[in-house]
């Protein structure tokens, strides 16, 4: 028997009435927003929603406001149709709105600041971009109203920002739950952007966690053999080329002291070919 697909709503009048419906039912909402190009990394994301609350809304829309004018927003994968087979017998509700839905007014000149860490990693790479993510990410918490919202831990940096935000702005959801990233059997994370690797670049791509598996063996030397032991691994691949490779606390999401001991989380990001790739794994430093 085929999987029913989600109902799908593309106006931000439909998906409040169709989510204050399902609240009215007396069931948590529980809200994963994805920009569509669905991999089984999202779908585990939905599969943990599910057991998180009883309707489960996925949003689909490549936010223009997180993208920098040299960017891949044109070319970023629109594969809706694919995606709502991907979602068949997971998802209840799929919110997918136009740009001009969510932007009616062109680019909206209220928005959230990402602040200090925002600038940072990913921030310092990609200007503006984790301000655009919050505020599209507010916005859907605004229309959606959850109980709950379901994050993939691959964007370390995003979900420390959205949780930030949530506390510091008492938005919904009451809580922001992160899930561990999905793998190839060859450790490369999944990610949408993972179909611009042609095979060469495939197989170079696998550097970064093989980079973050041997910080993970050099970490009980401390935070410097964590990062040299990464590098060596990074160097030894020409097709990678490294933006950044750094050990934060996760609490702070602030970089390491040499000295630092106990958890840690070490990020990296780097251009394979035109695509650029992250990747987080924690260690544990003593
Ligand atoms: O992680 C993503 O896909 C996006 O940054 C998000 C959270 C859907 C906001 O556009």
């Amino acid at each position: 028997m085929t999987e029913q697909r989600p109902t799908v709503y593309t106006t931000v009048e439909e998906i409040r009435a169709a989510t204050a419906d399902a609240r009215g039912r007396g069931d948590g909402i529980v809200l994963v927003p994805t920009m569509g190009a669905l991999h089984a990394g999202h779908r585990e994301l939905v599969r943990s929603a599910r057991e998180l609350g009883q309707t489960v809304v996925v949003s689909i829309f490549v936010n223009p406001l997180q993208f920098g004018p040299s960017e891949d927003l044109d070319r970023y994968p629109r594969t809706l149709d694919a995606d709502l087979d991907a979602l068949a017998g997971l998802a209840d509700l799929v919110f997918a709105p136009s740009v001009a839905e969510m932007y009616p007014d062109g680019a909206p000149t209220t928005r959230v600041a990402a602040g200090e860490v925002g600038s940072l990693y990913e921030g310092a790479s990609r200007p503006g971009h984790f301000d655009g993510m919050l505020t599209v990410v507010a916005k859907l918490f605004g229309i959606v109203q959850p109980d709950v919202a379901v994050f993939g831990q691959k964007d370390a940096q995003q979900v420390f920002l959205v949780q930030r935000m949530v506390r510091d702005l008492n938005l919904p959801p009451r809580r922001v739950a992160v899930v561990d990233t999905v793998r190839e059997a060859d450790g490369l994370a999944l990610s949408s952007r993972n179909r611009y690797l042609d095979e060469a670049e495939r197989l170079a791509a696998v550097t970064l966690s093989a980079a973050l598996t041997a910080a993970a063996s050099a970490a009980s030397r401390g935070a410097d053999a964590a990062l040299a032991a990464a590098t060596t691994v990074i160097d030894a691949e020409l097709a990678v080329k490294l933006d950044y490779l750094v050990v934060v606390d996760p609490a702070t999401f602030l970089s390491v002291a040499a000295d630092h001991h106990g958890s840690g989380l070490m990020l990296v990001a780097a251009r394979v070919g035109t695509t650029r790739l992250i990747d987080n794994a924690r260690i544990t430093l003593d």
